[in-house]
């Protein structure tokens, strides 16, 4: 069995990797992690998992797990580590965006690799640390990774995606407050999301620099999920694209192209990624939908694990969609 540590437990991906690795037959939940809530059962916290498990939370971390997943808010995770020290052969899988890029990649002698299977399952399999890629950044690469493969993305790409409230963690906030967020919808962070280094660095990494990427980000009045759209200039047929996404995704078992026009729910409670294809007048317009906690989070922390130990990628992560 591999033992597992989870830090931040109290959060919202924090949450749902305890809901996978209980869940998870190849895993031991070794101990869960929390400053504030130290002797609590886990149920308190979440009670879903009442008569799950009979953990609480503790305030010592246990070094000699194999595998602990960092789910703290950006910039605790390198604090963390170097309060708290842990086996040497201990994996590390944080899903802050400290050690994502290239040149933060590298913290005190550990080297975090990029965590998205789509791109680097090779590399994954090999590595003793990774970073976990963002929600939208997961959603729009792989929107883009199979055009920037062929080097087709030669114009500007334009983008919008509507992320759920859940996406901006368990902390109340003035937009994630409910008076605020029901029935509401709104843009924040036109063209600078944070999200876009990571994005450009990974579709950068197959050659010539992508041109432009328009980037709008919205908050939506629902709690789970991420729905991008992304539109390029395109040459080819409608045939040819989805030839090339097929060919690029036909080992990539949570990555799906889907005929019809995909809605949230047919993702939101799985580790998938949906994919749509539509041409028009020159343009290829991509749909991606995925939830932000599972493929967007906890569930791709999961398949990086599963693929760093040589067990099947998709253990412990064959999901109900919540469909309707
Ligand atoms: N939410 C998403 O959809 C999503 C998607 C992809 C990536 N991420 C990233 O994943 C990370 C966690 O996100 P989240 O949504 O789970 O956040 P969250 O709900 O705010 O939970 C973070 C947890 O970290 C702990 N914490 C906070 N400050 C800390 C500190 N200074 N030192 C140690 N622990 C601290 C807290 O738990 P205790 O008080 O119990 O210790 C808190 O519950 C973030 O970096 C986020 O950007 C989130």
């Amino acid at each position: 069995m591999i033992r597992a540590g989870i830090i931040g437990g109290s959060g919202y991906t924090g949450g749902e990797l305890i809901r996978l690795l209980l869940n998870h037959t190849e895993v031991r939940l070794d101990f869960v992690f929390s400053r504030t809530r130290n002797g609590e059962s886990l149920h308190t916290t979440f009670p879903d998992l009442t008569g799950q498990t009979t953990l609480v939370y503790t305030n010592r971390p246990e070094p000699d797990v194999d595998v602990v997943f960092l789910c703290l808010g950006h910039g605790n995770s390198g604090r963390f580590m170097e309060e708290w020290s842990f086996n040497p052969e201990t994996r590390i899988i944080d899903l802050s965006n400290e050690f994502r890029l290239s040149e933060t990649s590298d913290f005190k002698g550990k080297a975090f690799v990029y965590g998205l299977p789509e791109r680097n399952a090779d590399r994954i399999s090999r590595a003793r640390n990774i970073a976990n890629p963002g929600c939208f950044a997961t959603a729009i690469e792989l929107a883009l990774l199979p055009l920037a493969q062929e080097q087709l993305l030669t114009q500007a790409v334009h983008i919008n995606a509507v992320t759920g409230s859940t996406g901006a963690g368990a902390g109340l906030s003035e937009t994630s407050h409910f008076s605020w967020r029901n029935n509401n919808f709104s843009l924040y962070k036109p063209f600078i999301h944070q999200h876009l280094a990571e994005i450009r660095e990974t579709l950068d990494g197959f050659g010539p620099p992508v041109p432009e990427l328009f980037f709008l980000p919205h908050r939506g009045d629902f709690p789970r999920g991420i729905f991008a759209t992304a539109y390029v200039a395109y040459e080819g047929t409608i045939q040819e694209a989805r030839d090339l996404y097929a060919s690029y995704y036909r080992e990539a078992p949570f990555t799906l192209l889907t005929e019809a026009v995909p809605n949230l729910k047919q993702v939101v409670n799985t580790n998938s990624a949906h994919l749509h294809l539509h041409k028009h007048n020159g343009v290829l317009l991509i749909t991606s939908i995925l939830d932000n906690l599972l493929k967007g989070a906890s569930g791709q922390a999961v398949e990086n694990m599963n693929l760093m130990f040589g067990i099947p990628r998709d253990t412990g992560l064959k999901l109900k969609a919540i469909g309707f």
